[in-house]
């Protein structure tokens, strides 16, 4: 069995040994750019541990694990043109450092690379693991457009916000889990409990980047903070906020919103003192807590031993202390 460290050196060799060898070269090379970055490789990793709570050698599922971080990485290049952020894993985000068309079609190739790598898996669980992708992939699609349809909306509630986490967010760590139990042959209880757990860790994990996105350290978070203020995301702290305010401080969470013309850094001050007024932070840091918890619940129904789901519990506590 191997460590989480190990998981993700694997993880990072299987993608550092990808061929770049097609024309033209100009719509690889994004790509190309944007895995050689880094990030935290979360997604393929908890496919890895998944499988090894049932089988030893997930080497043979390594195709399907950087297929879901080809997939996510495709999902941050349109999402950074959705969100019109500059920043990304310290570097500059596709579309700054080429254009716009440019990160709409090396995104699409990586979202069909994505596929490529994924038809490659055990063709006894071909059509399920199909399944289950594309279903993952659609769903994220309604999350995002969610998302960006509440900026425009004041009257998002908190379970709507939830949901749309969910859609954006939870399902594809709740993918990675489940479909690492699928092609390790987990029982279809297991593949529930495993899809929950991501669900419930997936929430806490979008819960605390809105958090980073107001109090993160760019230089260790990689994006730049306020993103969601500047464009009036409806985040849990921006709801409860909304909802906790005194008379005087709603009007200025109001103007705020309402207002079209500011200065980016004034509004974030501004937003965020408010929200240190009202003790979102700490209201956030709970919620954050309780989902972590609840997915907790789940690792523990899961029918294997507790030796060999160590790796993963592991994982996941250091997953809940994030600074990036
Ligand atoms: C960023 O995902 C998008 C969210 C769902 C919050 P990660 O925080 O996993 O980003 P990387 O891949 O580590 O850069
Ligand atoms: C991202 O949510 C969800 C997806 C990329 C599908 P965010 O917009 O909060 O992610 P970041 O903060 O840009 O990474
Ligand atoms: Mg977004
Ligand atoms: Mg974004
Ligand atoms: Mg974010």
């Amino acid at each position: 069995m191997y460590n989480p460290e190990e998981l993700l050196k694997k993880v990072n060799e299987a993608l550092d040994g990808l061929a770049y060898d097609r024309q033209p070269l100009t719509l690889y090379e994004p790509i190309k750019y944007v895995l050689s970055l880094g990030g935290k490789r979360i997604r393929p990793v908890l496919m890895l541990l998944a499988y090894q709570l049932y089988k030893d050698a997930p080497e043979c599922i390594m195709q399907q694990a950087i297929g879901l971080e080809t997939y996510h990485n495709f999902t941050l290049l349109h999402d950074d043109v959705m969100d019109q952020a500059d920043l990304r894993r310290g570097h500059p985000t596709v579309h700054k450092k080429w254009n716009d068309n440019q990160a709409i079609l090396s995104g699409d190739t990586m979202l069909l690379q994505a596929f490529q790598r994924m038809l490659q898996c055990d063709a006894r669980v071909l059509s399920e693991v199909m399944q289950l992708f594309v279903t993952t992939t659609l769903e994220i699609d309604e999350g995002q457009q969610f998302d960006v349809e509440f900026e425009d909306r004041e009257d998002v509630t908190e379970d709507e916000y939830i949901e749309m986490i969910r859609l954006k967010t939870s399902v594809l760590l709740a993918c990675a889990l489940k479909m690492g139990g699928l092609l390790a042959g987990a029982s279809a209880d297991d593949q529930a409990a495993l899809y929950r757990l991501g669900e419930k860790i997936g929430l806490a994990f979008q819960l605390q980047d809105d958090l980073l996105d107001v109090y993160g350290d760019t230089k260790v978070f990689g994006k730049n903070i306020g993103g969601d203020i500047v464009s009036n995301k409806k985040t849990y702290m921006l709801i409860n906020a909304v909802n906790r305010a005194n008379t005087t401080q709603r009007a200025e969470l109001k103007r705020w919103i309402e207002s079209r013309v500011f200065d980016r850094d004034e509004k974030v001050a501004a937003v965020t003192r408010l929200y240190d007024e009202i003790g979102i932070r700490q209201l956030c840091e709970e919620k954050i807590n309780y989902y972590f918890e609840q997915g907790r619940q789940y690792l523990e129904q899961i029918q294997v031993g507790d030796e060999r789901k160590a790796p993963l519990r592991q994982y996941i506590a250091q997953m809940m202390n994030r600074r990036f």
